[in-house]
């Protein structure tokens, strides 16, 4: 018998796995973030894309003192599985966490996960057969995208305006699926801060989304990594706490309040739904790591984690202002954007005669890289929209990379007036210039 030597991922070799793939494996698609990770490890790329929390700014030292105490105390349990549903030590820091934001949980309605991505598979695996329909907004986070799409959802986007998922809207969307007779699975929305948007569902909204939930006996999945990181106006209640706990599925992390490194994020979920994640989790990945939940239990114990939030707070709050200021500075007066009162992420919507997708490549180009719009919608929608992120990266950089955007954007719109004639567009007053999210027509 011979060696096949045909080169690996040649269309040959495709072609002879391809007849045993699962027609679910069809829908996958690759995450444009993940993607995107291998151009911007590039020290000269300055990555506006991807939406990393500053790890720089833990303390070395604390980190060190951390681990020598695991290891110390606690060899045999954290290099040994753990249960499902985690550690009772880590969902005491959990009860903590959402205490902060005004949720009272029992340790027994959490799951550990690893990371709030797997508790988005977990859902979509619970409640998704192929077809079935998952309310999202539009945009949605680019790394539901692909789980939606590996789990063969009909995902139906519906749009925001700067108080998040307009209700209105929502309605009319379920009124017409229901005519359908289609019952969503389940309405995925980030009301704080939202990834990608940076826009948070006002306190009206938030009480009308959870009163069709309970009167249209709706699940929602609340995912609220960011919910902690404000920086500005008083805090409003999650939807959880609205709700009770009767019809939210609710997401959070340690990805962005401590290390994304860590991979530990969690669901609070009612019971029957609770049991179903935790039969998900045990096939998926039996639990997660007992080794970073160690870590977790001993920083929680040990350190101020309110502290450390605090610290990255006041970082990121600079970095969005320095964002701000520089997209004021060097994006053509025909660009909007949105103005975050926390989380990592700023939305800008350009000309509809410029594409994203293309301008990245000519970004790259220039050393720049954000996320085009596109990734975040599932029906192509997006396309002369980008996501930028102010967290991962210094102020200087920040500056630097808005004004390499601002210059591969000011060459389309200049090419545009060239091949039409039309003059350039002055500058709005600031104000005017939050994104208009377009709402969606009804259909
Ligand atoms: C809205 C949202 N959900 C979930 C996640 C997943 O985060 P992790 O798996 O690190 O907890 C992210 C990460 O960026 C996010 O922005």
């Amino acid at each position: 018998m011979t060696i096949d030597e045909t080169p690996k991922g040649s269309a040959h070799e495709i072609e002879r796995y391809s007849g045993l793939f699962a027609r679910r494996s069809q829908g996958m698609r690759s995450s444009a973030m993940r993607d995107m990770m291998a151009i911007t490890a590039r020290p000269e790329v300055i990555s506006l894309a991807t939406g990393l929390p500053d790890t720089t700014t833990f303390p070395a030292e604390d980190f060190a003192a951390l681990m020598t105490r695991v290891a110390v105390d606690s060899t045999a349990t954290a290099l040994q599985y753990g249960p499902t549903e985690g550690q009772d030590d880590v969902r005491r820091a959990i009860v903590q966490v959402m205490a902060a934001e005004g949720m009272a949980v029992e340790e027994e309605d959490l799951i550990v996960t690893t990371g709030g991505q797997q508790v988005i598979d977990l859902v979509c695996r619970t409640f998704v057969d192929p077809g079935d329909v998952v309310v999202a907004e539009g945009p949605t986070y680019p790394g539901a995208v692909p789980c939606f799409s590996s789990f063969q959802a009909d995902v139906v986007q519906v749009e925001m305006d700067d108080d998040g998922m307009s209700i209105d809207v929502l309605a009319e969307t379920l009124e017409r699926l229901r005519a359908e007779n289609r019952r969503p699975k389940f309405i995925y929305t980030i009301p704080s801060f939202q990834n990608p948007a940076g826009v948070t569902m006002s306190l009206e909204r938030r009480r009308a989304l959870v009163r069709i939930a309970h009167e249209q006996e709706l699940v929602i999945l609340e995912d609220n990594p960011y919910g902690l990181l404000r920086y500005e106006g008083d805090p409003l209640p999650t939807l959880r706490s609205l709700d009770g706990g009767r019809y939210v599925v609710y997401l959070g992390t340690f990805s962005k309040i401590l290390s994304a490194g860590l991979r530990l994020g969690w669901a609070a979920a009612p019971r029957p739904i609770l049991e179903k994640l935790n039969l998900g989790k045990q096939a998926a990945d039996l639990c997660s790591s007992a080794l970073t939940q160690h870590f977790v239990a001993a920083y929680f114990d040990q350190r101020d984690w309110r502290a450390y939030l605090d610290k990255l707070r006041a970082l990121y709050r600079r970095r969005r202002d320095v964002m701000l200021e520089a997209l004021e500075e060097h994006l053509p007066a025909e660009a909007t954007w949105t103005r975050p009162r926390g989380g990592l992420f700023i939305w800008a919507k350009l000309p509809d005669y410029i594409d994203t997708t293309d301008l990245l490549a000519r970004a790259l180009r220039e050393n720049v890289a954000f996320v085009p719009g596109r990734a975040a919608y599932l029906d192509g929608r997006g396309g002369s929209e980008m996501r930028l992120n102010f967290s991962g990266v210094s102020d200087d950089d920040i500056r630097e990379g808005v004004r390499r955007i601002g210059k591969v954007v000011s060459e389309q719109v200049a090419l545009y007036g060239t091949l039409t004639g039309l003059k350039p567009a002055a500058r709005p007053a600031p104000e005017a210039q939050v994104l208009p999210l377009r709402r969606r027509e009804a259909s």
